[in-house]
Formats: C-alpha cells, structure tokens, sequence
C-alpha cells in the first residue's frame, strides 16, 4: 500500500465534501461567475489549513457549469471570509448531470441517509435507483479526487504525504477508488473521513439494503472520525456484526482487508473568538429590552424537533400564566433542502402550529410567537444570542449542534442567558451545566423552560462561565489539530485565531 499510517506529513489537506466552500453564481446578463462565501465554522476552521499548506478542495460549486474545465474565478478583493485566500487553483469542481445530482442528494443523501441515520427509519425511503446514483455520484467525485491528488504531487514535489480528508454521508463510498487509483498510480497519500451526522445503532443501521458497502466504503480510510464516542461505538458494532470485521472496542480499532482502521471520537466546536467579536460589536436588534426572548435558531428540518418546541411553549404559557406579556418565544428556521416533500410539509406544519398558538394568546400588545423563515446574517445572530434570557437548542436528534455552541460563546453580559439542550444532540454529551431537556415529553420540557427562566442570577453565571471555558478551550481550532494530530502529522502548527 501507498499509505503510510506512520510517515510524517506536513498537513498539506484535500478536502472532499459535497460542497465547496463557497457556492458559485453566474450573472444572467454577462454569465459570468463569482463566488458567494460560506460562514460556517468547519470550512472557517480548514479552509486556512488548506490555504497554507497549499491543498486543495473538491467539491460541488452549488450550480451546473458548462462543464468541469469552465474556469473557477478568484475570490472578491473585498472578500474577509476564511476562503477568500483559496485560490483558484485549488479548487476542483464536481459538476454533474442534474438528474444524476438530484437522485443522489435529494434521494439518496437526504431521503434515506439523512433520517435513517438520526435514527428516524420511518421517514425513510429506500430506492434501488438512487443508491445506482449515489454510487455513481461516489465514483465521479473519486476520479475528481484522483486528478486533484495527481495535480498535488506534480506541484508539491518535497511537501511530504498529503491527507485525501473526505466529509459527511455524501460521499460514505469514494474511499476505495480513490486509494485503488492512488496505489495504481504511485500517488501517496492518507485517508480520513468524517461523519458530521450521528452514525446510528446497528440495529437501524442494518435496515439499510446496502449498508455492507458503506461501511466497506468507510474502511477505505486510515482514521474514521465522527463527533461522540457513541457513534464510534456504533460504527464499529456495525463492523463487527455486519461484515464480521475483528474490532478492538477499547482502542476503537477495526481489522478489515488486512488493515487496521483507527475509529476516533473528535468533537467539533466553533471559531469561539469570532463568535465573542460578534457579539461585542454587534448592535442591539432587540429594542424591546422589557420582554424577556426564548430564542431558537435551526435549519427548518424535522430533526430539530420543532413542532415539540412550539407545543412546550405553548403548554408554559397555560401552565404559568405569569408569562403572558413578558415572555416571547423567537424562532429562526432557516430554510432548507425545499425539494425534498417532507420538508415542505413540516414548514406548513409549523406555518399553521405557530398561527394557532398566536391566534390563542396574542393581546393588543403581545404575541407569543416571534417566527422567522428565513437567513439571519451572524452579526444579527450574535447580537440575538447575546440579549436572549434562554436559548432552546431541542433536537430530537442531532449530530452535534453548533447552535448551542455559537450562543455559550455570545453570553457576554454581565447576566447570562441559560443553555437548554436536549440529550440527542451530539453536544447534550458535554455541556453539561445546560439544563437538559426531553423534547419527546412535552410537559416536562414546559417545566425546564420554565425553570430557566426563573433561574436565579448566580446560578446562571456558574453555569454560563463553565460552558464558556470548555467552548473556549474545545473551538474549531482545538478539533483541526487534534484531527492532524490523530493522523500522524508532526509539522502542524497552531494556526491560531486567525478565523476573524
Ligand atoms: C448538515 C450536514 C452538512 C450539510 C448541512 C446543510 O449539517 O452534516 O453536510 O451541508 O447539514 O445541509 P445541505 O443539504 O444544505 O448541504
């Protein structure tokens, strides 16, 4: 094999995922492109790794070009973003027949992957052609990798072992081809993939047709991460019992193909300095400074247990009446994946439940319910998670949630606001000074939300200072180095705070 788990490596990256970092836009009138910046925190956390270490990014740019050789422009001079300095030259685009695409990322990824992995088999589909799509979405953006890892060695001749560091359940297959080609071809290389959603229990796993060839597809990798243990241990349960691998639960360690696969827990954080910038610059959007705010802020998907959330607050307010007037819930869904039916209909679902609710309680002078569908730029987020006096972070269930994260780090005044969290979020695991949650009991949660809101002033900041101090330690810098750590690498250095 090229790959060689103890060689050193200067952290030179290529990054597979099904998005770049940035999305593309093509001017109607002149059909030129541009780029529109990302601001979430893993690509503000390894695009500037990417950068310095000269890698390189695969991924899909968000529109159809005319075809993959259609040049990719340079960043905006005014651009401040993480990716700005991501030249052209290091991006590869995945450009794919839309009927292809469609079926392998409204089908395949979000479909069936996306709720059979957060453990809701029921919303599940099961198709024969997108599986044939996602295989051959898999198998395209492995060739993508290989001209990539090819374009590395011819510019990179003394840089050491680049990592091949392929993300998410869109591409669980592409491992094997890439590392076929790369032998085939002489291009070392090493191999690690990330699952950014929990991996499930084996017994919903296995429900999966072809749940064999997705963990083989994983096992192409030297090192699997994923956010919590729990999810390592499913994934090597899964091994164990579906393909009969020999495993090491201890070490989280699986034997398959006469190799030995590191399984990793890596928790994910934030680029926890900005988020405090933010927060310290960003101006008041709340003006009635009266009304105490229950913020939520999600992607509008049935994961994050909305309808629960609406019917707790619905039932706090006939439980303690005291709130009416003082109290308003406010929700930002951002919306997503609208081709998919299913999201389409819990937007109607919730259009309707936050009607009902408002149409029962709203007064002259207050409503309940504060609802926004739409994107909050991060300044106005900042400043919501500042002045909030509780944020609900409620998931049913959730790979990790960096919302929860994102408002610990906001909590600058001098009083905090309070964490709520549910135990289904990846994040439930560690913070644990939040008040915790069961979105599934409706009543109870009522009652959580009602004891952050009475929570006395000292209690809060104990809290609040703990969450702080290990979202500032454990940020999105701290998760990069321990992955280039975990894979061996010896010349990364710190690449500090440089995600302002
Ligand atoms: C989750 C996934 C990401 C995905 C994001 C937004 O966080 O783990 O891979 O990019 O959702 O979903 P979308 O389908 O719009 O990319």
């Amino acid at each position: 094999t090229v790959t060689h788990a103890e060689t050193p490596c200067k952290g030179s990256l290529i990054v597979v995922s099904n998005r770049l970092p940035f999305v593309l836009v093509r001017n109607e009138e002149t059909q030129s492109l541009s780029r529109k910046a990302s601001a979430g925190g893993l690509v503000t956390a390894v695009a500037p790794v990417v950068i310095r270490g000269n890698g390189l990014w695969v991924g899909w740019p968000g529109i159809q070009l005319t075809s993959e050789e259609e040049p990719i422009p340079e960043s905006d001079p005014s651009d401040q973003t993480p990716t700005a300095g991501l030249k052209s030259s290091q991006v590869v685009s995945v450009n794919l027949d839309p009927k292809i695409f469609d079926s392998y990322y409204n089908g395949c990824c979000n479909k069936t992957f996306w709720p059979l992995f957060h453990s809701m088999p029921g919303r599940a589909t099961f198709s024969s052609d997108h599986w044939k799509n996602y295989v051959t979405v898999n198998k395209h953006f492995a060739k993508r990798t290989i001209e990539a890892l090819e374009k590395h060695h011819k510019n990179n001749k003394s840089n050491g072992t680049p990592i091949v560091w392929i993300h998410d359940y869109h591409l669980m297959l592409a491992s094997n081809w890439v590392r076929e080609q790369a032998e085939e071809r002489k291009l070392e290389c090493r191999m690690a993939f990330f699952l950014h959603i929990p991996f499930p229990p084996w017994d919903i796993f296995r429900l999966f047709p072809w749940s064999d060839e997705i963990l083989q597809g994983m096992l192409g990798c030297d090192m699997v991460g994923f956010h919590i243990q729990d999810y390592c241990l499913n994934f090597v349960d899964c091994c164990q019992r579906n393909l009969g691998c020999r495993v090491d639960r201890n070490n989280l360690l699986v034997e398959h193909g006469g190799r030995t696969v590191r399984v990793r827990p890596l928790p994910i954080g934030i680029p926890y300095d900005r988020f405090v910038h933010l927060a310290e610059t960003a101006e008041k959007v709340l003006k009635t400074s009266k009304m105490k705010i229950v913020l939520g802020v999600d992607r509008l998907d049935y994961t994050k247990g909305l309808v629960n959330r609406l019917q707790a607050f619905e039932s706090l307010l006939v439980k303690y009446p005291e709130h009416r007037g003082k109290v308003s819930l406010l929700q930002i869904s951002v919306p997503s994946r609208t081709d998919v039916k299913e999201y389409r209909e819990l937007k109607e679902e919730v259009d309707q439940l936050v009607g009902r609710i408002n149409g029962r309680f709203t007064t002259a002078n207050w409503a309940p319910i504060r609802y926004i569908y739409d994107y909050v730029g991060q300044a106005e987020l900042a400043a919501l998670y500042r002045d909030a006096a509780v944020c609900l972070v409620t998931p049913l269930r959730d790979g990790m949630n960096l919302v929860a994260k994102e408002f610990v780090a906001c909590q600058i005044n001098k009083v905090p606001g309070v964490l709520v969290i549910s135990p289904f979020a990846g994040a439930g695991e560690m913070m644990h000074e939040a008040l915790q949650c069961n979105p599934y009991e409706i009543d109870d949660a009522a009652e959580v939300i009602h004891r952050a809101l009475t929570m006395p002033e000292d209690e809060r900041i104990l809290r609040m200072s703990r969450l702080r101090s290990r979202e500032q330690e454990c940020d999105v810098n701290h998760w990069m180095r321990t992955f280039m750590k975990a894979m061996g690498t010896v010349e990364f250095d710190d690449i500090g705070t440089t995600t302002m």
